[in-house]
């Protein structure tokens, strides 16, 4: 598939998905959406890539949700058939591996849904957050009513959703909505510091961190401890553990493999 509204781009073990259609604030129709999956299986497909990093080509939109002229033409059928913005969002958040939004402006509707589909979230100063769906009578409807009520808690979702509110960096970062901010200068410098630190780690452990913490938290307790316990048990017997340990102990740095 040619990809005409996204770029997708490795540079070393980094992956970047990269929203291209700055005209329209980024807005997601379903090309867009499809592209974005293909750019997933190529990741996904791509030993290389270690981080895949989600941004907005432009300097003021990640993205403005999903695209309001195609919104027009949807229809009760459209929502439950065939695989919309919530399925794929539900492939970003159960990826292999981990996932950072880069947002470097108007992160709104689908365009934050995306966002909290994946698993760090870094701004600049100058985004602006929020799911403004109600302003059209519809509602957040790939994963946004769920997914913000979990991370910024039911009062502060249903807030910012019964009203429509748009909030800035400052306030995302109180509420949990962002992990970071930084500035527009500095944006690309933090994902990659943070993608560093995420990839000097052994990935059989990024990834079933990530499984643990994604699947554990959305079941209960004693079955989250048994997946993190079930996790550690297959760790223990890696190779990279025995790098990991080794390492520590010899005061110098793993080399991890991925076995
Ligand atoms: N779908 C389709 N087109 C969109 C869009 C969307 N979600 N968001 C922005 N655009 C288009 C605008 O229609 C406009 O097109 P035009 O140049 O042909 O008039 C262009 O992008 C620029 O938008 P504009 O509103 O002029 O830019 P702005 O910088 O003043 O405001 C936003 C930016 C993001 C605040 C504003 O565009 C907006 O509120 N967008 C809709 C957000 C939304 O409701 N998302 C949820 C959808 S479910």
């Amino acid at each position: 598939m040619a990809l005409e509204n996204i770029e997708y781009v490795r540079q070393d073990k980094l992956g970047f998905i990269t929203i291209n259609r700055p005209d329209v604030r980024n807005a997601l129709n379903k090309q867009t959406l499809e592209e974005i999956e293909e750019a997933l299986d190529r990741a996904s497909a791509d030993t290389e890539v270690g981080v895949v990093i989600f941004s907005g080509k432009g300097d003021k939109s990640f993205a403005a949700g999903a695209d309001i002229n195609q919104l027009t033409e949807k229809t009760a059928v459209d929502a439950l058939q065939g695989k919309g913005m919530q399925q794929i969002y539900d492939k970003i958040e159960s990826f292999e591996k981990p996932t950072i939004a880069m947002i470097n402006g108007y992160a709104l509707g689908g365009g934050c849904e995306l966002a909290m589909s994946c698993d760090i979230r870094i701004a600049s100063t100058k985004a602006k957050l929020g799911l403004p769906e109600l302003n059209l009578s519809i509602i957040p409807g790939a994963g946004g009513t769920q997914r913000l009520a979990r991370l910024v808690g039911k009062g502060k979702a249903l807030e910012m959703i019964l009203t429509g509110k748009i909030i800035d960096a400052e306030e995302a970062l109180q509420a949990g909505l962002i992990t970071e901010m930084t500035t527009s200068e500095q944006l690309l410098d933090k994902v990659r510091e943070v993608s560093e630190k995420i990839l000097s780690k052994g990935p059989l452990a990024v990834q079933l961190a990530k499984i643990s913490v994604h699947m554990g938290t959305e079941t209960d307790m004693k079955t989250g401890l048994m997946l993190e316990k079930l996790s550690q048990a297959v760790l223990f017997n890696t190779e990279d553990k025995n790098e990991g340990t080794k390492a520590f102990l010899e005061k110098r740095t793993p080399v991890f493999k991925g076995e």
